[in-house]
């Protein structure tokens, strides 16, 4: 590599001031971010990224699930783009850095490479994948694994939101209904920068982790039906309790993970009682389950465990609960070579690190099926994220985006 380009550092200072100032859409009291896929406030960071991308001389081209590609143009068009980015959206209680680290740096790496007037060989390309985090639709990640032919586009724009508004529905609201082809935008690899969003690199006092794996994710919604009725009346004995019973099933997912860990967790993360009333026992509840391990034997393992515990509860509650999978990600094993070149960076920048397994689910394990892929973490405040107290240091910030910036380099070549 040339001196110039293998010298090079992002500018610290302009990622952070960009990260803070894409903070101000959906802004929370808490000094996090409230901005749903595809909401009126996501509305607002895509026109500010659109136009940061045009400012720093990219053509933005947008698919029909509205991910935004911001491609720069190489020496050798013929070649396959080299893809960096995340995402902008955040949970509705979400932080300043989940996803949007990676998007900003990735612009950051395109104005570097500007300002100091290098041409890569091969093209790179900015991506903003719709969607990543999946409260709003589910799944999580649907546009990158529609991108990779998981699913069809047409079954993606019908999934509908809690109101009943789908993605097609939400895409047209904001303008951002793009004309590409879903997946017509071939890259010939990926790379993806986050914040690690869990504990371990600050326990070990690591700037930079090396993903090599990533968990394997179940999502499914259920449902307890008891039988509403009366609070003042109905005797302890008869009743049917959908809450009770689900209360037992809670206890009965954490049991279940805890017996299948360290390496597996479970979340139920959604509950909602139809018709709640103070003095009306609950008859008809919607729940969700996050399942996730390294191990898709062990995603089978929980599965069975946690049907076997229905059958149990329901027996003994006489209750039903019915459970459907709506979502299985198998286990991501990134690309060995994409691995070696992110480790490569990190030592000729002189980082501390450490290989890591991501325990969050990203657009790049989705993208590993299809092309060499590659994530690199960097440490958050006491590994908290989905929330608005998420954090990351400027200079962790920093180490990662030149990490993304050398491992882009070393995948697209310098031109001059
Ligand atoms: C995405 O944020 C996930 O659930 O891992
Ligand atoms: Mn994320
Ligand atoms: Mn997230």
């Amino acid at each position: 590599m040339a001196e110039a380009a293998s010298n090079l550092q992002i500018d610290s200072a302009r990622l952070w001031d960009t990260i803070h100032e894409t903070a101000k859409f959906g802004a929370t009291p808490k000094g996090g971010v409230r901005r749903l896929t595809l909401g009126p406030e996501d509305k607002q960071v895509r026109d500010w990224f659109r136009n940061a991308c045009e400012a720093a001389g990219c053509e933005v081209h947008v698919d029909a699930l509205g991910s935004m590609f911001g491609l720069r143009k190489g020496r050798d068009m013929s070649k396959l783009p080299v893809g960096l980015g995340s995402h902008l959206d955040t949970q509705p209680t979400g932080g300043k850095f989940d996803g949007i680290l990676g998007t900003l740096a990735a612009l950051e790496v395109v104005r570097t490479l500007n300002d100091a007037g290098i041409e890569t060989d091969t093209p790179i390309c900015i991506v903003n994948w719709t969607n990543e985090e999946g409260s709003r639709f589910a799944p999580a990640t649907m546009a990158s694994a529609a991108y990779v032919g998981d699913y069809t586009t047409d079954d993606i724009l019908s999934r509908k939101d809690a109101a009943g508004v789908s993605v097609g529905e939400a895409l047209d609201s904001i303008g951002y209904r793009g004309e590409e082809i879903v997946g017509a935008r071939k890259l010939g690899a990926f790379v993806e920068l986050h914040i690690e969003q869990g504990p371990i690199l600050e326990a070990e006092n690591k700037t930079i982790g090396v993903v090599d794996r990533g968990q394997g994710i179940a999502w499914y919604d259920g449902r307890v039906i008891g039988f509403e009725s009366h609070a003042g009346t109905t005797p302890m004995p008869l009743r049917k309790d959908a809450l009770a019973a689900l209360a037992e099933f809670v206890l009965a997912v954490e049991r279940i993970a805890k017996a299948h860990g360290p390496n597996a967790v479970g979340t139920i993360g959604e509950a909602l009682i139809a018709a709640p009333s103070r003095n009306v026992i609950p008859g008809d509840i919607a729940f969700t389950i996050d399942i996730r391990s390294p191990s898709a034997d062990t995603l089978n393992a929980i599965d069975k465990d946690m049907r076997s515990a229905i059958a149990e509860i329901t027996a003994r509650r006489n209750v039903e609960i019915a459970l459907d999978l709506i979502w299985r990600k198998e286990p991501t094993i990134f690309n060995p070579k994409l691995v070696d070149a992110v480790e490569n960076a990190t030592k000729a920048l002189g980082y501390s690190h450490r290989r890591i397994t991501s325990g969050a689910g990203h657009d790049a394990c989705n993208l590993a099926g299809v092309v060499p892929a590659a994530m690199i973490f960097v440490p958050c405040k006491d590994g908290v994220s989905h929330n608005e107290l998420e954090d990351a240091t400027q200079s962790d910030c920093a180490a990662g985006a030149n990490i993304l910036m050398h491992t882009v380099l070393a995948l697209a070549g310098v031109a001059s």
